[in-house]
């Protein structure tokens, strides 16, 4: 456990972000914080740098931005990096991807056109819908990850980065579970030497990842890191771990719809999803094994957060559930529909209809930027293994074994300040408020 007012390394130095998957989110991410840097548009939806965090009593009039009180990395000491299967540069991914608008693009072009992918380590058995160019080559899945390990030790020091964190932004790979290969650091190893299939591509960086002591989060649904052998790995190393699946549109909103509905006792017949989505992602999503990985991922949030078990008449038996629809000309900007049925006083039925027109990848870069500079964070402050108090990103967030994730958005947040209040030796706030009226 950690300790609290633990002492926290300062954030000296270049901080490297290394993406496998450079497509619309990584894009969105890279060029939003050069442009942030250049005073072009404001770092709006990031917790990190806009965030404020209540110490001591509400009289006290102490609130902070969350990045003057924790040390975090700036924005202008950051430095970019990735893998893809395609060659695209970040300018030419950007343009591709469709999300930001030309002009925007173009002014930041002359740092982001340099940054070009390095090969992926890729295995079509695990994105059915892709192929591309830009793949490594070895005999065993192990030589793959010494390649991604060369990759990693040399833009370290070719960029002069202090520290790394990698943030998996690559696409949604197909379901499956944990295996008896993923149980060990050896058995895992021995599955790497001989080129076990269920050993996924992003199992295979984030091994690298954290053989190199760098801090790995897992934004889409894929099993990747949170397998007992990547687990023992990152707590052997020292190294903070995080995911699953960055909470973005429809999630988000379930997230904060459902515990309001909770707070207030209101039952649940049914919840029904649907999406349409036009991008990459939505075209990996349209092949049933990836949308497998991603439907179990959204699935289970609404009987977390409703617990069921404790509140059997309200929500013992709703209906949910979840679709995504390929539609192309729709690209990156989703279009969700959700029908909830609930119902009140005497069991009347009620319902509420959301129509959400979002844009996934804006949803989607404050957090990849929150998730690396809270990583670099931890790694800072000697925290190791899962970091439960990041869930506040996550659909499906990691937590130790036989523990059931926190789902609701206001818990995990106040877990969050919690935490950075107990790094910094600060009180815990737990809303209590007697002493106001002693
Ligand atoms: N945008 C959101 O709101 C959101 C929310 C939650 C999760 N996600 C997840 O984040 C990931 C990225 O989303 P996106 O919209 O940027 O998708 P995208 O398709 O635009 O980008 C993914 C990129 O990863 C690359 N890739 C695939 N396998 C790879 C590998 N093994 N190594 C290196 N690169 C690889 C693809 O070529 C592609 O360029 C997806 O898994 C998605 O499900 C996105």
């Amino acid at each position: 456990m950690i300790e609290k007012g633990t002492p926290i390394a300062p954030a000296e130095g270049r901080l490297g972000i290394l993406l496998p998957g450079l497509g619309a989110v990584s894009t969105t991410f890279i060029i939003g914080v050069e442009a942030i840097r250049r005073g072009l548009g404001q770092p709006i939806g990031s917790l990190t740098q806009m965030g404020t965090i209540r110490l001591g009593k509400r009289t006290e009039g102490r609130s902070p931005l969350i990045r003057d009180f924790v040390p975090l990395a700036s924005l202008p000491d950051m430095v970019f990096g990735g893998w893809d299967i395609y060659e695209d540069s970040v300018y030419d991914a950007a343009i591709g991807a469709g999300v930001l608008e030309r002009p925007l693009i173009e002014s930041v072009k002359d740092a982001i056109e340099p940054i070009r992918p390095m090969k992926a380590v890729f295995d079509h058995e695990f994105v059915k819908r892709l192929d591309g160019p830009n793949v490594k080559k070895g005999k065993t899945k192990l030589e793959l990850a010494e390649q991604l390990m060369e990759d990693i030790a040399r833009f370290r020091k070719e960029k002069g980065c202090a520290r790394l964190v990698m943030v998996w932004c690559g696409s949604t790979e197909v379901f499956i579970k944990p295996e008896a290969v993923h149980e060990s650091i050896e058995s895992f190893e021995t599955g790497l030497k001989a080129n076990h299939p269920s050993i996924a591509p992003s199992m295979i960086y984030a091994y690298a990842a954290l053989k190199s002591g760098v801090p790995f989060a897992n934004g889409a649904p894929n099993l990747t890191v949170d397998v007992p052998a990547l687990r023992q790995l990152a707590a052997e190393r020292q190294v903070p771990i995080c995911g699953k699946d960055f909470k973005t549109g429809q999630t988000l909103m379930k997230t904060i719809l459902a515990p309001g509905l909770k707070a207030r006792m209101l039952g649940l017949a049914g919840w029904y999803s649907t999406n349409i989505l036009g991008n990459r992602d939505g075209e990996v999503l349209d092949d049933p094994g990836s949308f497998k990985t991603k439907e179990e991922s959204k699935l289970s949030v609404l009987s977390h957060i409703l617990q069921p078990e404790l509140y059997p008449t309200l929500y013992g038996d709703f209906t949910h559930k979840v679709s995504i629809h390929y539609y192309p000309p729709r690209g990156d900007n989703k279009e969700g529909w959700d029908n909830i049925d609930i119902f009140g006083w005497l069991g009347y039925p009620m319902q509420i209809k959301i129509n959400f027109l979002c844009r996934d990848s804006i949803l989607a870069a404050p957090i990849v930027l929150d998730l690396a500079l809270f990583m670099d964070l931890a790694q800072r402050s000697g925290m190791k293994g899962v970091q439960e108090w990041l869930s506040f990103y996550f659909k499906s967030p990691m937590t130790a074994p036989g523990l059931y994730p926190e789902h609701d958005l206001f818990i995990q947040l106040m877990k969050l300040k919690n935490t950075l209040r107990h790094l910094r030796g600060e009180e815990l706030i737990t809303h209590l408020g007697t002493e106001y009226y002693d």
